[in-house]
């Protein structure tokens, strides 16, 4: 029995199901900063013996295209890793998970070309699994789409509504059923019929045609700060279109993998939807991003504009520290002077902690990557338990955050982020927010905190502020 035999005989099986491991292993080593990188490593180990032994399947005829396509997604991928900046990560995930939508519904499509004969006698599973591939696959690709457009600022990032958008998507979602019952009666009329055989190609094209639409319709009403919900479930919709494929295949590492990355991706969304106060239903069938984006009250009063060296002569006296970094510190790469201002702190004997929110930033676990490049103890980061924390706390240092500190999320029923929930910062004797100007956040709302008697504003860079202040503090020092 040759090495190809053997893999056939079951060998392969059990490298996938070692693969498999693998990539269970890379999961739970990515939940934490710290083992991030073995888990990388882990699931990469894993992927590479997938496809390794995929490549000695006796069903394959040829290897010029395959060795094409390895090399030119290996170049694309490495271009695209090394390249993307870390403010684009949500519009690069967001593609990732439109690539794998369509290589679903290309293998589905494929597979219902040359096999359209023999689908039904595999049974209905195989049909329905087909059927599935071809409509999440692409779904999840135009869906994707939009959403990394949307993201990269291609499209409007707002919610784009139109009149019967929620009829058309019922109208889209029915008229799919049709297709597949339609689809699947043309396959059993087949072999009696040669129109049969031409309807059955026709209806399935349609199903693949108005997939295609639905996850324009489906994701183009979303908009703000709903997006990393859709994109987290788009993730979620990549991993189910792969799973169905496996069952098309009939490949084990595939139905599980696929499964994996449609389980975790639903997890995540169901923790962004807890973050954002969405419910997951409402995400599910798609009945959110369709509130129509009403004005803030117009916030009132002045703001107190004050120096890094008056800021520092607070920080000064302060004991109990928290700083509540957000997009603004990934934009202006202030992560490391964050590192050095805490250790000043630290070191002055001085109680700091971080305050995190999960959505902070612009993608999952934005702030937690570049706090960790920067070595910053695991340990000082909280999320929102830590909102207790702010009315015993002197000063909250709010660094480039905006949204994750906007009041209006408490106070204002009227407010897009209404029932966010987001961190008391305003609850603190004294509130430093680093920002350049009193421009809106993401979801593009005015901030009443930038208001209050107790927040004093400190205009420019986040990491030159923090330059400011560091300097100050060694000055008083002296
Ligand atoms: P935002 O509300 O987006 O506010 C960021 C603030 O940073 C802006 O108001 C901006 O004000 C300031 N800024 C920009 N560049 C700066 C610089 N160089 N120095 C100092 N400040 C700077 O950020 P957030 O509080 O982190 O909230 C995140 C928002 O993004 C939420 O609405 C969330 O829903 C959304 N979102 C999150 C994700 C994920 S998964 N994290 C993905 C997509 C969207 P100035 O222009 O005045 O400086």
């Amino acid at each position: 029995m040759n090495f190809r035999e053997l893999l056939h005989s079951g060998g392969q099986d059990l490298i996938y199901l070692f693969a498999v491991i693998l990539f269970i292993f890379g999961i739970k080593n990515l939940s934490k900063p710290k083992t991030a990188r073995r888990g990388n490593f882990l699931s990469a180990l894993g992927m590479l013996l997938a496809v390794g032994v995929t490549l000695f399947d006796p069903h394959i005829e040829s290897f010029q295209l395959i060795i094409l396509g390895l090399w030119a997604s290996a170049l694309l991928g490495t271009f695209i890793a090394r390249t993307v900046p870390m403010t684009a990560m949500p519009q690069m995930v967001a593609l990732l998970n439109g690539f794998g939508g369509i290589s679903s519904f290309l293998v589905a499509f494929r597979e219902f070309q040359s096999n359209a004969i023999d689908i039904l006698q595999k049974g209905f599973i195989d049909y329905l699994t087909l059927m599935l591939s071809t409509l999440v696959g692409m779904v999840t690709f135009s869906g994707s789409l939009v959403a990394a457009l949307k993201l990269q600022e291609w499209l409007p990032g707002r919610p784009i509504l139109f009149p019967m958008q929620k009829t058309l998507n019922a109208i889209l979602g029915l008229l799919t059923l049709l297709l597949f019952v339609l689809t699947y009666q043309s396959l059993v009329d087949m072999n009696l019929d040669l129109l049969a055989k031409e309807m059955a190609y026709r209806y399935y094209y349609l199903i693949g045609i108005i997939a295609f639409i639905l996850g324009i319709t489906l994701v183009i009403p979303i908009g703000g700060a709903d997006m990393p919900v859709v994109v987290s479930l788009l993730n979620s919709y990549s991993g189910i279109a792969v799973a169905m494929t496996g069952f098309v295949l009939h490949n084990n590492a595939l139905i599980v993998v696929g499964s994996l990355v449609g389980a975790s991706g639903i997890i995540l969304t169901n923790i962004m939807c807890k973050a954002m106060n969405r419910s997951l239903l409402n995400v599910l069938f798609g009945g959110f991003g369709a509130t129509t984006v009403i004005p803030t009250q117009q916030a009132k009063g002045s703001v107190k504009n004050i120096s890094p060296e008056e800021a520092a002569l607070i920080l000064d006296a302060a004991e109990n520290v928290i700083i509540i970094p957000g997009y603004g510190m990934a934009v202006s790469q202030a992560q490391h002077m964050v590192k050095k201002l805490t250790d000043y702190l630290l070191q002055k004997g001085k109680k700091v902690s971080f305050a995190v929110h999960p959505v902070a930033g612009r993608m999952p676990g934005h702030m937690n990557v570049l706090l960790a490049e920067a070595g910053v103890e695991y340990d000082l980061l909280h999320d929102l338990e830590i909102n207790d924390q702010f009315p015993q706390t002197d000063v909250s240092v709010v660094i480039g955050a905006n949204d994750v500190v906007n009041p209006a999320a408490k106070e204002n029923p009227n407010s897009p982020i209404y029932g966010m929930p987001v961190f008391d910062v305003e609850k603190s004797r004294t509130v430093l927010v680093l920002k350049r100007s009193l421009n809106p956040g993401f979801a593009g709302i005015e901030n009443e905190l930038f208001y209050k008697e107790n927040t004093l504003m400190v205009f420019g860079d986040a990491k030159k502020t923090l330059e400011g202040f560091l300097a100050a503090l060694q000055e008083l020092e002296s």
